[in-house]
């Protein structure tokens, strides 16, 4: 559930802030830095930071609290892991991101560490994922 709720906040700003987040993807792309940075430039708050405002409204359990929060940054003092699986979970199942991209895309070293991936577990994954998808793909456009 937090894996589908992690960049709440990023479809707010999306919906409620449709120009200033141009201006944000603008800055991200000229700067070569991460979404929530710009975010914070732009904006004066990441996404990450917007969607546990949500989370807190919506009253959702506090497990949803780091795992919004802190899915690009997880901290190991915190409820850590639903924001590392989360964070993982990110990078792998990432369906804009090309093989070579996401090949190059480490996870948090504190995440590395603590999940004790090998580069061929992640390999597998990626593969799982991109089969899973295709055929998820294949059933959606199932007519009848
Ligand atoms: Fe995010």
């Amino acid at each position: 559930m937090a894996g589908l709720l992690h960049n709440i906040g990023e479809l707010f700003l999306i919906f409620f802030f449709s120009g200033p987040m141009q201006e944000v993807r603008s800055v991200q792309r000229q700067q070569s830095i991460p979404d929530y940075e710009a975010e914070q430039v732009i904006l004066g708050a990441p996404h990450t930071l917007v969607g546990q405002w949500i989370a807190l409204h919506w009253n959702l359990p506090p497990v949803f609290d780091a795992a919004i929060e802190q899915h690009h940054r997880p901290d190991p003092d915190d409820d850590y892991f639903p924001a590392a699986a989360v964070h993982a979970a990110g990078i792998l199942c990432n369906p804009e991101a090309d093989e070579e991209e996401w090949r190059d895309t480490p996870f948090d070293a504190s995440v590395e560490a603590y999940l004790g991936l090998s580069k061929e577990d992640r390999r597998t994954l990626r593969e799982r994922y991109v089969s899973d998808l295709a055929s998820a793909e294949a059933f959606l456009n199932l007519s009848v």
